[in-house]
This record gives C-alpha cells, sequence and structure tokens, in this order.
C-alpha cells in the first residue's frame, strides 16, 4: 500500500521524460525495449527520442565549428547563412523558431555529406539537377515566427542543415531560437534504440562499422506515403508517393530513391534481422512486388511509385527475399497467401534457360554493372540460388508434387553448365559470362562462392580458394574496384565479397577489406560518420557511377544505402559466426571466426527467442571460450574452431572435460540441444 503511489508517479515521469512516440498518426507496434541491454548500447546511432536537435553550427564558408547548439546563432543581410549539425544522418520534419527584425525570408537546405553544405540541399529528385534547391519560410515583418516543413517536403536523409536569410537589405537581422527534428524513419517504433540484436568486440571500429548499417537500416524504414515522388520534378522535392501496404516499408535509402528494391534486400534482409528486428518493413516491401507482379509472371524491378520493369536480377531478388523472410520469420500465412505469384515467377525465369543449361538474361536492367544480357554470370548465379532456395520453400508450403527435388535438380544442371562454360581456368576465376571475355567480376566471383556454385572448399588449390585470391587483386587501400563498374568501389558488391572470403575461411580477408571500405567511409569527415554509402570512386570522390546513369551529380549519391550494409550480417553470421539455418532459428549454426579478434559477443530475436554467444581467445590462440545460450527446442551445429600450435586442447563442457575430443589444427564438430553452454578449450 505505502509503495503503490510513488512507484506510479515514478514509471509515467521515466516514460515522459523519454519523450518518445511514433511517427504522427501512425499506430506503435515495434518492440519496447531492447532486447541485449548492455555496454554496446553507448555504439547505436539513432536518437534516442522521436525528436533531434542538431549539436553544433558550422561556418558556411569553411565549414568549421563556431559553436555547439543550442547557442547564439544570428543572421544579418542577404545570403547570411549557418550551418546546423545534427552530428549523424537524420531525416523527417524540421521545425525553426526565430525572432526577425524586418521582412524577408529563412531558408532552409540540406545535405547528407559536408562537401554540399550551402544555400542549396544536394539532389534526390532524379533529375540530376546538381542540387534540389531550398524551402523558405517567409516573414512580412519584425516578429517571433515557428516555422514547420509541409509534410511533402520531409526531407528523408541529411546530416547538415543550412539556414540562411534572403532580405533586400543589409540591416535586417534574424536570430535562430529553436530547431527541432521530427524524425520520420522507422514509423511505428516508439523507442529508436529498442534493437532486437547486438554485436560488440574487442575492435571499437568493427563495432561502429556493425552498428553504422543497423542505423542505415532503421532510416530506409519509412512510413509508407513519403516515397519519391514519380515523375521526377524538374526543382526541388517532394516525398509524398505511396509505396506499398501497412506503415512501415523498407526503401534503398533515406535521401533517395525511397522506392522498395528489391535488388538491395539481398544484403539489407539479413543485415536488419541480426540487428533492428524489423521484418516488418520487409513483409510490406515484399508485398507491394507480389501486389504488382505483371501478367507474364515478372516482378517489377522496383516498388511503386516507380514500378520500373526489366530486370531478371531483381526479379529474382524477390524471390529470394520471400525465402529470407520465411527463414527469419516462418511466416506462414504471407507464403501462403503468395505462393501461385512464386511458382510464375519461378517459371517466367526458369523459362529463360537455354539447351545449354544457362540463363539468357533478357531483362538486362541489373545494379550498376555496366553489362548485363546473354549468359551473364553474375544472373546465372543468383539463379543458382533462386532455385536452391526455391527448394526449401517448397518444402515449408507443404508441396506434393514434387518440386523441390525438381528445383533441386535444376540447380545441378545449372551448376554444371556455370562451371563449364563461364569458368576461365588459365585466370582462375569466373568469366563475365560464357564468350571469350577477360573481365573477371567481383559480383558473380563473390555469389559464386557464397551461394556455392563452388564448393566451399578450404584446401587449395579449389576454385574456391583461387577466386578469393584473385578477388584482392581489384584491391585499393580505400576497398575494391569493381570490374564490372570501372572505377567504382560498391559496398554492396564488397559486402558479398566480404561473404565470400568469411564462407571458405579466409577471415583476415575479409576483415581487412571491412576495414579498408566500410572503416575508410565511417572515418571520412565528409561524411555522415554513422551510416553506410551507396558507392564511391576509386579516388576517394563520393560521385559513385557518374558515368553509369547519374550525369555526374556527385551531390546525388546516397549517403545511408541498406545494400551496403553487409557487415552487420557478417560480423554476426560469421565472425561471431551464429547463423539461422531453419525457420526462424528451429536449427542454428555456431562457428566463430576469430582473425585478429580477441573477444566478441552477440545475439538476435526470432519468434521462438534469443539467440546469444560469445566468445574470448585465450593465450594468444592457444585456447578460447565460448559460450552461446539458444532457445529450448530448437538444435544446433557447434564448430570448435582450429588452435594455434600442434597441440591437441582439451574441451570442457560446461565445466567438465569431455574424454576423447580435442581440438587441435582441425576444427571440432558436434550438435547441440537448445541451451546454455560454455566450452573452454585450453
Ligand atoms: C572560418 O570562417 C570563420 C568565419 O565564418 C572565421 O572566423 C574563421 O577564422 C575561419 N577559420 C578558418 C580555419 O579559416
Ligand atoms: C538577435 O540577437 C542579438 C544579440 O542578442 C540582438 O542584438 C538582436 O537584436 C537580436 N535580433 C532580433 C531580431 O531579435
Ligand atoms: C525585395 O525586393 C523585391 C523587388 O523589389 C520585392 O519583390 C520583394 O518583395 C522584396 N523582398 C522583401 C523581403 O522585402
Ligand atoms: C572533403 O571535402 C572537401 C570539399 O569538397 C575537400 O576539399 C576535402 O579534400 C574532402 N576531404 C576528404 C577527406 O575527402
Ligand atoms: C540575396 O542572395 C541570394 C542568394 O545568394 C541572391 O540570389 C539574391 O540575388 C540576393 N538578393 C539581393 C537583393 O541581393
Ligand atoms: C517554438 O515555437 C512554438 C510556437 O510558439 C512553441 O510552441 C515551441 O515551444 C517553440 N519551441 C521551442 C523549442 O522553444
Ligand atoms: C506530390 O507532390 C507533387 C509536387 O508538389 C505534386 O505534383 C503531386 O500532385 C503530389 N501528389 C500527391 C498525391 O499529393
Ligand atoms: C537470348 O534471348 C534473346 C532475346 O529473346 C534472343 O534474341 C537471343 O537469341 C537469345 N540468345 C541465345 C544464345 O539463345
Ligand atoms: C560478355 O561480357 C563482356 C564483359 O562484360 C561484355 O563486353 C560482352 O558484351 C558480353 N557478351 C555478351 C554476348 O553479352
Ligand atoms: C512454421 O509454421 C508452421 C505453420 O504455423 C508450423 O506448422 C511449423 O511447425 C513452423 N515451423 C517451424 C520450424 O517453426
Ligand atoms: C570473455 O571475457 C569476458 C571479459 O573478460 C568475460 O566477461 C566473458 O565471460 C568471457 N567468456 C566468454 C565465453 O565470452
Ligand atoms: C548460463 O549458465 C551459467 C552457468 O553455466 C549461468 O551462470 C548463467 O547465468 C546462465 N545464463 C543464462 C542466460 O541462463
Amino acid at each position: 500500500m505505502f509503495n503503490a503511489l510513488p512507484l506510479y508517479i515514478v514509471l509515467s515521469v521515466a516514460s515522459y521524460v523519454r519523450g518518445q512516440s511514433c511517427w504522427r498518426d501512425t499506430t506503435c507496434s515495434g518492440p519496447l525495449d531492447t532486447a541485449f541491454p548492455g555496454p554496446w548500447q553507448s555504439n547505436i546511432y539513432s536518437p534516442e527520442s522521436r525528436v533531434a536537435s542538431p549539436v553544433s553550427i558550422l561556418s558556411l564558408a569553411n565549414a568549421s565549428v563556431i559553436s555547439s547548439w543550442p547557442g547564439s546563432a544570428p543572421l544579418q543581410g542577404n545570403a547570411s547563412a549557418l550551418v546546423f549539425d545534427f552530428g549523424k544522418e537524420v531525416g523527417g520534419i524540421a521545425t525553426v523558431n526565430y525572432t526577425a527584425s524586418g521582412a524577408g525570408a529563412l531558408g532552409l537546405a540540406f545535405t547528407e555529406a559536408k562537401n554540399w553544405i550551402g544555400l542549396w540541399s544536394d539532389s534526390s529528385n532524379g533529375k540530376f539537377e546538381y542540387g534540389d534547391g531550398a524551402i523558405y519560410s517567409n516573414f512580412s515583418q519584425a516578429g517571433d515566427y515557428t516555422y514547420t516543413m509541409d509534410l511533402p517536403r520531409l526531407r528523408g536523409g541529411f546530416r547538415y542543415l543550412t539556414l540562411f536569410l534572403i532580405t533586400n537589405d543589409t540591416v535586417t537581422n534574424l536570430n535562430i531560437t529553436a530547431i527541432s527534428l521530427e524524425i520520420g524513419f522507422q514509423p511505428t517504433w516508439s523507442n529508436l534504440q529498442a534493437y532486437q540484436g547486438y554485436f560488440d568486440s574487442n575492435d571499437e571500429e568493427l563495432n561502429k562499422i556493425w552498428y553504422s548499417g543497423a542505423y542505415t537500416l532503421q532510416t530506409n524504414a519509412v512510413p509508407v506515403d513519403t516515397g519519391r515522388w514519380i515523375p521526377a520534378l524538374a526543382s526541388g522535392w517532394a516525398n509524398n508517393g505511396t509505396l506499398g501496404p501497412g506503415d512501415t516499408i523498407i526503401v534503398d535509402g533515406a535521401k533517395r530513391d525511397r522506392a522498395v528494391w528489391p535488388g538491395d534486400m539481398g544484403v539489407a534482409v539479413p543485415s536488419t534481422f541480426v540487428s533492428i528486428g524489423d521484418l516488418t518493413s520487409v513483409k510490406n516491401a515484399l508485398q507491394v512486388m507480389y501486389d504488382n507482379q505483371n501478367a507474364d509472371g515478372s516482378f517489377p524491378e522496383a516498388g511503386p511509385p516507380l514500378l520500373q520493369q526489366g530486370s531478371d536480377t531483381y526479379h529474382m531478388w524477390t524471390m529470394i527475399g520471400t525465402y529470407n523472410y520465411l527463414l527469419f520469420t516462418n511466416d506462414t500465412a504471407f507464403l501462403e497467401q503468395n505462393w501461385n505469384g512464386y511458382l510464375r515467377a519461378m517459371e517466367y525465369v526458369y523459362g529463360k534457360v537455354q539447351p545449354s543449361g544457362l540463363l539468357n538474361v533478357t531483362g538486362i536492367r541489373d545494379w550498376a554493372r555496366w553489362q548485363q544480357g546473354f549468359n551473364n554470370s553474375e544472373a546465372n548465379m543468383i539463379l543458382y540460388h533462386t532455385l536452391l532456395t526455391g527448394a526449401d520453400l517448397a518444402i515449408w508450403e507443404g508441396d506434393t508434387t514434387g518440386l523441390s527435388s525438381l528445383y533441386t535438380s535444376r540447380a545441378a544442371n545449372l551448376s554444371t553448365a556455370i562451371n563449364e562454360y563461364c569458368w576461365d581456368g588459365s585466370y582462375g576465376s569466373f568469366k563475365d559470362n560464357a564468350t571469350a571475355t577477360t573481365l573477371h567480376p567481383q559480383d558473380a566471383n563473390s555469389m559464386a562462392i557464397l551461394f556455392g556454385v563452388v564448393p566451399p572448399s578450404s584446401s587449395i588449390p579449389s576454385r574456391a580458394q583461387s577466386i578469393s585470391q584473385r578477388l584482392t587483386r581489384n584491391w585499393t587501400p580505400i576497398g575494391a574496384v569493381a570490374p564490372e563498374l570501372p572505377n567504382n568501389i560498391s559496398p554492396f558488391i564488397s559486402s558479398f565479397e566480404i561473404q565470400a572470403h568469411l564462407t571458405i575461411g579466409q577471415t583476415q580477408r575479409a576483415l581487412d577489406l571491412i576495414r579498408r571500405c566500410w572503416g575508410w567511409y565511417l572515418n571520412n569527415p565528409n561524411g555522415t560518420q554513422s551510416t553506410v554509402i551507396e558507392g564511391y570512386l576509386a579516388n576517394g570522390s563520393f560521385a559513385y557511377r557518374n558515368s553509369r546513369g547519374y550525369d555526374y551529380d556527385a551531390s546525388y549519391i546516397s549517403h545511408a544505402h541498406g545494400w551496403s550494409s553487409g557487415p552487420t550480417s557478417a560480423l554476426t553470421n560469421y565472425i561471431l559466426g551464429l547463423m539461422v539455418t531453419g525457420r526462424a532459428g528451429s536449427t542454428w549454426s555456431l562457428k566463430p571466426q576469430f582473425g585478429d579478434l580477441t573477444s566478441v559477443r552477440g545475439g538476435f530475436t526470432t519468434g521462438l527467442g534469443k539467440f546469444e554467444a560469445s566468445w574470448n581467445v585465450t593465450g594468444g590462440g592457444r585456447g578460447y571460450e565460448l559460450w552461446w545460450n539458444t532457445p529450448a527446442g530448437t538444435e544446433g551445429t557447434v564448430v570448435l574452431p582450429a588452435i594455434h600450435g600442434t597441440r591437441q586442447g582439451r574441451v570442457e563442457l560446461d565445466g567438465r572435460i569431455v574424454k576423447g575430443k580435442t581440438v587441435g589444427t582441425q576444427g571440432y564438430m558436434f550438435a547441440v540441444a537448445g541451451g546454455n553452454h560454455t566450452v573452454v578449450v585450453s
């Protein structure tokens, strides 16, 4: 009795202080709190509440810090300006309070990268006008004003907000008194930091890279009526397009395109799953592709309002996305609802396979590689993965007509044909297609290992090991240049490459590429220092694919693009080593890879519960400790990694020495039921 009243007050004050809410009139359906509280939460980039503020003021002339914010922010005379730095990527609707001495207009301009701070925003509308312009709050006399951006002018992604004064004289002045930003992304979550997964290691840079991928994915989960307006506006911007069903949907980028692109989801969805845990946005994005499936069975390349057509690879990514979504959720009702569409999609794409056994690509749009069509190897690798994941889906759907074995045998035939016609034995990698071309692409070769078109052999020589070694020839100090898009570095395609190296135990190679590429961007003072970028050039400028569709408009590049978030899933699935292998984690595997790391921990959540693991290397690699905890009723495979030296390390399980089991230069694998266990190898 005595405690009842004070407790009530404490609780209500706590929720008031957090000031958390969902986007506008959206129903809250996200988790209320993180599944894994701990010190690693300090690496979360997302704001504590839905209202964010700048942290400092920069000079427009030279981008140096003038002062922290809140602080004094005077503007006087025409075109005088101050740059407000939010310290990280943000997005939404800004409200500015100011006091003016006369008549004029307050301009607002936005940019993700520091390079484009100024009186014009960076580009997003799709017309490549080298900037979107600004929006204005007009005032006709001296007084106090509050300006809130119109909803269609929502700015999906930016770090810098330039506020500037337009007047006809030199004496009119104005003081900015308050700035608040209503965050637009992750609209159904009242607590933007309620992550359902986590990662932590002894390498602080890797931790930050993991969280920058996670935060990027949050900025890409947007309210369904805030897509980019199509047809592209000639000036300004409008994010009032309808993207799909539900309240939240995953798009390609925070600033742009703000459209569903299934190709991006091959990287974005596994990373979302292990970090944020938001699969509702994924479900809605996939559903809109089925809702817009064409009469011939093909899927659009992108969701509405863009609804671009003509991509066999993106068609297959929708099918693979369906598999990934089912794997992570076991949402059988979704599969049931869309199964007929899936079957039509399979017949559509498999109908393009020629007597040679190879796919003949006729929908030639793709991720930006220069060449697509004919027997393109990347498309054939994707078809292989589509067939094998389709075989699992057929079982999960309860098909009794033999589809699973049909798809499996088609995949085997395809693999034979790819290895026969596309392999370049003299170079030791796959060619770009079945001609005598000398181009050995990053995408197809990475996928060949990752999807298992070549066996994941750790022995040298093998095709997999040869490919992994050859891929390093594309490397520069700041990342891997894609031969199929020369001069460009693609963290999207590199997301497949790092997983390829990890698949065959080339741990250090993967960590090296993660640090070169994602580390370079995260530490770049011109970038957002909180998200992952769409792409960049080998010379370190942000002008990704300037000669391949972006019309040399470097300010158009998206600095928060989920397709580049590969390290987030790779660090969890391969370095920590914890991965789901059956629906919702009904089966899983734990296979740590140490590389140069000494301690790692992490976890994620499914409908079955929490999955968590950690490991420490001891004695400089002569031993290690490994702990895991997985839900009761699940079944796992644990692979104890090899140790350094020639000894056989003894194995202790839950404090007891396991007789007859040792770990040496070979690892040791065993099956285990879900539960809480510790292994010490010494
Ligand atoms: C940057 O510009 C400000 C004025 O906006 C000036 O006070 C400052 O000295 C400049 N700093 C450098 C490093 O040029
Ligand atoms: C802005 O602030 C300065 C410094 O406090 C003050 O002198 C000036 O009158 C203010 N201007 C307006 C329009 O309030
Ligand atoms: C500035 O001058 C132009 C041209 O005379 C006029 O149209 C405009 O309204 C003036 N702006 C302000 C803020 O007084
Ligand atoms: C940042 O951008 C400025 C302006 O474009 C450029 O001069 C500078 O070299 C860039 N810095 C880095 C590290 O890229
Ligand atoms: C005020 O500055 C803007 C932006 O630089 C410019 O376009 C405009 O012509 C200027 N107006 C006057 C009256 O100088
Ligand atoms: C901005 O002005 C509005 C309207 O006067 C007011 O409700 C709000 O509290 C002000 N914001 C701040 C942060 O002072
Ligand atoms: C979206 O905004 C654009 C540009 O202002 C406008 O032309 C279009 O009609 C708007 N669409 C809707 C559905 O409001
Ligand atoms: C591939 O498909 C295209 C378009 O249908 C067709 O013109 C071409 O002959 C086909 N190529 C082969 C090798 O069958
Ligand atoms: C095969 O790939 C190379 C390299 O991308 C390309 O130049 C060539 O056009 C392709 N050949 C066909 C028939 O598609
Ligand atoms: C998946 O869901 C179906 C239908 O609800 C159920 O029968 C099946 O047992 C579930 N499978 C797993 C592995 O959870
Ligand atoms: C690893 O080391 C950390 C810090 O010493 C410790 O908390 C943890 O329990 C150790 N064991 C495992 C399996 O992570
Ligand atoms: C796991 O078991 C250890 C003892 O072996 C215990 O200290 C720990 O609390 C358990 N953790 C969980 C989450 O059950």
